[in-house]
């Protein structure tokens, strides 16, 4: 039987969302633009040709948000500043409403007996500095530490959770080395200087938070999957190993002041290059948490392209019927797999699970929604962690995305995983049937 206690009285539990994917009013108040807004007004660029418009109107109907997250039992509440609003031009001249907005927010939390837990990065890089190349050069370790030093001394008196980066395999692979996120590049050398600035600001950002917070509680997020080779061939187990390199290994291992992990993957010694001297080091930062995300399985097989990984993906929909929207493979019981993986390292103290969702088609009937699917998923994801928490890990959050419907990035406004479904016209939210079950499970 599941039951609230049995992960005890201070595990925190929450709903995550992101600026970009939420706020939206991305011209008002002084906001400056971002990758994301660029990227975002080439319909071409967005599955449908949707137009994020006002997103899921966060900016304006947050009081009202932060309200349901209240009602539905939750106690922590996790967002992400964005960029822009605070620094139009994501270094120099700071905007008084952008940095006003967040306050309210933070406030409405705390009336709301919601703790405050801030991101400081979910992937809206100010434009003018992806001018400048972006996370490409070496400059952005000083412009992020400008932003990071503004925000902590700011809100620091009142929020003392804080996540540095979101994920950033997801936005420096997609964004730098795919193309299919924005800023859209492409190519390894701009992939392993962007991935090495990334880990600098991310050890660099903490560093700043904690001389500015007192007691503050810090850690950063990483994506990571169950990776299994399709069969027991050494080429084929070899290449599993490789992706787990990629998806799960390579932001953490230098955190932890093991460098990046380049034993199975020699291939990726090419980083060395963008290194100065004392950045091993440098790379190093002792977090309270470690944030996991984990949404899919990857299964996977030898491959001559793309050089370095020799690996590639067999497609989900080749192997499985179980896929949520996107096509990903939903499968929950990989989490314990990814727990058991992180729990290897004595460096990691604790582990919050600072993302978990599903997408499905919700359908309204009689204005209710009965996403049964999606909260099958949840309650085996909690059974997971209890599994793990007897093992002995330290699991001591979950936070689920999301908390409303919002923009999920390129695939537009189809993939729905709110506990709280939206009308993208109205801005109408109603409270999913998983909403409700998470209402009374956490019912004091
Ligand atoms: C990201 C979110 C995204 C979610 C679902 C995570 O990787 O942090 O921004 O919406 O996955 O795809």
């Amino acid at each position: 039987m599941l039951n609230k206690e049995k992960f005890g009285s201070n595990f925190k539990w929450g709903t995550t969302i992101c600026a970009f994917q939420n706020e939206g009013w991305a011209n008002s108040d002084n906001k400056g633009q971002s990758i994301w807004d660029d990227f975002t007004s080439d319909a071409k660029n967005i599955k449908n040709n949707d137009a994020i418009n006002n997103a899921s109107n966060f900016y304006k109907d947050y009081e009202k948000d932060i309200r349901i997250a209240s009602s539905l039992n939750l106690n922590t509440f996790r967002f992400s500043l964005s960029w822009t609003r605070i620094f139009p031009n994501g270094k120099g001249e700071i905007n008084p409403e952008g940095v006003k907005f967040y306050h309210k927010v933070i406030d409405c939390c705390i009336e709301n007996n919601l703790e405050p837990w801030i991101t400081l990065y979910h992937w809206d890089l100010p434009k003018k500095l992806e001018e400048l190349g972006g996370w490409t050069t070496r400059s952005i370790i000083n412009w992020f530490s400008e932003y990071a030093n503004f925000c902590s001394n700011e809100y620091g008196e009142k929020v003392k959770h804080w996540i540095v980066l979101n994920e950033p395999m997801s936005f420096t692979g997609l964004g730098y080395f795919m193309g299919y996120h924005a800023p859209g590049k492409t190519g390894i050398s701009n992939f392993l200087k962007a991935a090495h600035h990334t880990a600098l600001c991310n050890a660099d950002g903490a560093r700043i938070i904690r001389k500015n917070v007192k007691n503050a509680i810090i850690g950063t997020a990483f994506s990571c999957s169950y990776v299994k080779p399709i069969n027991k061939s050494r080429l084929n187990k070899k290449s599993a190993q490789r992706v787990e390199v990629m998806l799960n290994r390579f932001y953490l291992e230098p955190t932890l002041g093991l460098g990046y992990p380049t034993d199975v993957m020699p291939g990726l010694n090419m980083i060395n290059r963008y290194f100065k001297d004392g950045d091993l080091e440098r790379l190093k930062f002792d977090f309270d948490f470690i944030g996991i995300q984990y949404y899919f399985r990857v299964v996977t097989k030898f491959s001559l392209f793309p050089p370095v990984l020799f690996a590639s993906e067999i497609e989900p929909k080749k192997r499985t019927r179980n896929l949520n929207t996107m096509g990903l493979e939903v499968y929950p019981q990989g989490l314990s797999k990814v727990l058991q993986f992180y729990n290897q390292y004595d460096g990691i103290k604790n582990i919050i699970i600072t993302e978990s969702g599903v997408c499905y088609d919700d359908h309204l009937t009689n204005g209710k929604i009965y996403d049964i699917k999606r909260l099958r998923y949840h309650r085996r994801m909690l059974k997971e962690i209890l599994k793990c928490k007897k093992k002995g890990i330290n699991i001591t959050g979950y936070f689920i995305w999301t908390l409303i419907d919002n923009f999920e990035w390129r695939e537009g406004f189809e993939p729905r995983f709110g506990l709280v479904h939206n009308n993208f016209e109205t801005q109408k939210r109603t409270i999913k049937y998983s909403g409700l079950w998470f209402r009374k499970f956490l019912r004091i």
